[in-house]
Parts: structure tokens; C-alpha cells; sequence
């Protein structure tokens, strides 16, 4: 959550987008009230699918001031790091499999005044990013296997994520705790009631008629009463 509005950040994936219209997609997304511009980079190793590199961030860039909150499912990261942040993008996030040193990863993020996230797979314990809180600005917690959007939403993730708030709470750090992967506004509202402050969607949105209905159906899932920071630590 955004701690200045308490308010839930939807960023649109753009992997659902029409691909031959991306300039035009990120200005109608923008304009339906999309807080973010989420960005899905797979190299067809680390994940059996690929899709764009820094090119595209750089040409979406000059469009919209919307943060760039770039996905990266390549392998190794480390390389490309750079060519990222200076394409454009404010938020970097890695995977801690696609490279031996996770910390020197998000040192280095943090290092080019980009946000650095940890993406944690399905099968990736909440413990893979314990010791690099202190270096982490975003945790994803995937609710598919990455690679592909549209898939079904695994709902054994509910757990990971409530497990994750109490670690953000307790280490009383502005961590945003984001959820991607089969978000719709029926998987929407238990997310958010694990905690979760930012949601990725794909097809809930750029599959839908209305971008603007599409987001604020996501937005309204949001719990009457979230818990509050102090209630859910212990
Ligand atoms: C999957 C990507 C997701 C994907 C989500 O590897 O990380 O961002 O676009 O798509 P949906 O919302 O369709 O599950
Ligand atoms: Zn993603």
C-alpha cells in the first residue's frame, strides 16, 4: 500500500496488451486509472516464454510519468540491470533463482536510485528473502508459474502472502507487497485480505471491454476492514 494514500496500487500487466499497439494500450491503461505499468520480460530460459527487453521500456518511456515496474524472468539478470534502469525503469525486480547473488543484485539496483523487488515462484519459500529486507523495496509473490499470463490463480500462495506481511509489519520497513499472477476481482479480495498492497493483473484487464471498469471492479474487492499494521504482527 501506498503509505501516504492508504491506497491499493493495480498495475496493469502489459504481457495481455495488443503487442501492436503498446504505445496507444499504455495511454488508455493510464487514463482507466492504472497506478503502475507493469512490464514482463522473459528471455525463453529462465521462463519457457520470450517477450521485449530495454527497448521497449525506453520507447514507452517519453509516454506517461506512470512508474515502470519491470518483471524481469531472465537468467542471468545481472547483466541487464543497467541497460533497464537507464531504458527507464523505476522498479527492478529479480527472480532469487536467476542468479547466484541475490544481494549484490539488489545492491546494484539500489545502487543505479532504481526500487529493487524480490519475486518469490510458487515454490519459493518466504525464507529466500529474510536476510535482504534491509535491500528490498517490492516483494512479489507469484500466484502462477511465471512465463505465461491467464493462467489460474494458486491459491496455496495465501498463506505465503499472509506470512509476508507479518515479516514487512515486523521489520517495520516501507516494503510494498505486490501479488501477480490470475488476479481478477474474484481472486482480488482474499489477496488483499492476506495483505497484499499492489496487484498485477494481465487479462482482468487488458482482456476486458472497459480498462476503467475492469480496474475499479479489482479495486472494490478490497476488504471492508483490512488488518491494521499492529493486528497482524504476532
Ligand atoms: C506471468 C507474469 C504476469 C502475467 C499475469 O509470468 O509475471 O505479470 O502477465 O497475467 P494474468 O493477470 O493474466 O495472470
Ligand atoms: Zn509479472
Amino acid at each position: 500500500m501506498n503509505q501516504e494514500t492508504n491506497k491499493i496500487l493495480i498495475a496493469p500487466s502489459l504481457l495481455a496488451a495488443n503487442f501492436a499497439k503498446l504505445g496507444e494500450e499504455f495511454a488508455t491503461v493510464e487514463a482507466a486509472g492504472a497506478d503502475w505499468l507493469h512490464l514482463d520480460v522473459m528471455d525463453g530460459h529462465f521462463v519457457p516464454n520470450i517477450t521485449f527487453g530495454p527497448l521497449i521500456v525506453k520507447a514507452l518511456r517519453p509516454l506517461s510519468k506512470m512508474p515502470l515496474d519491470v518483471h524481469l524472468m531472465i537468467a542471468p539478470a545481472d547483466p541487464y540491470i543497467t541497460a533497464f534502469a537507464e531504458a527507464g525503469a523505476d522498479h527492478i525486480s529479480v527472480h532469487p533463482e536467476s542468479g547466484p547473488h541475490l544481494h549484490r543484485t539488489l545492491q546494484a539496483i539500489r545502487a543505479l536510485g532504481k526500487k529493487a523487488g524480490v519475486v518469490l515462484n510458487p515454490a519459493t519459500p518466504v525464507e529466500a528473502i529474510a536476510h535482504v529486507l534491509d535491500l528490498t523495496d517490492l516483494i512479489m509473490v507469484m500466484t502462477v508459474n511465471p512465463g505465461f499470463g491467464g493462467q489460474a490463480f494458486i491459491s496455496s500462495q495465501l498463506a505465503k502472502i499472509a506470512t509476508l506481511r507479518r515479516m514487512i509489519d515486523a521489520s517495520g520497513r516501507d516494503i510494498i507487497l505486490q501479488v501477480d499472477g490470475g488476479i481478477t476481482e474474484k481472486t482480488a479480495g482474499p489477496v488483499l485480505a492476506a495483505g497484499a498492497t499492489c496487484l498485477i493483473a494481465g487479462t482482468a484487464i487488458f482482456g476486458a471491454e472497459s480498462y476503467a471498469q475492469a480496474i475499479a471492479k479489482i479495486r472494490a474487492a478490497t476488504p471492508a476492514k483490512r488488518p491494521s499494521l499492529t493486528e497482524t504482527v504476532g
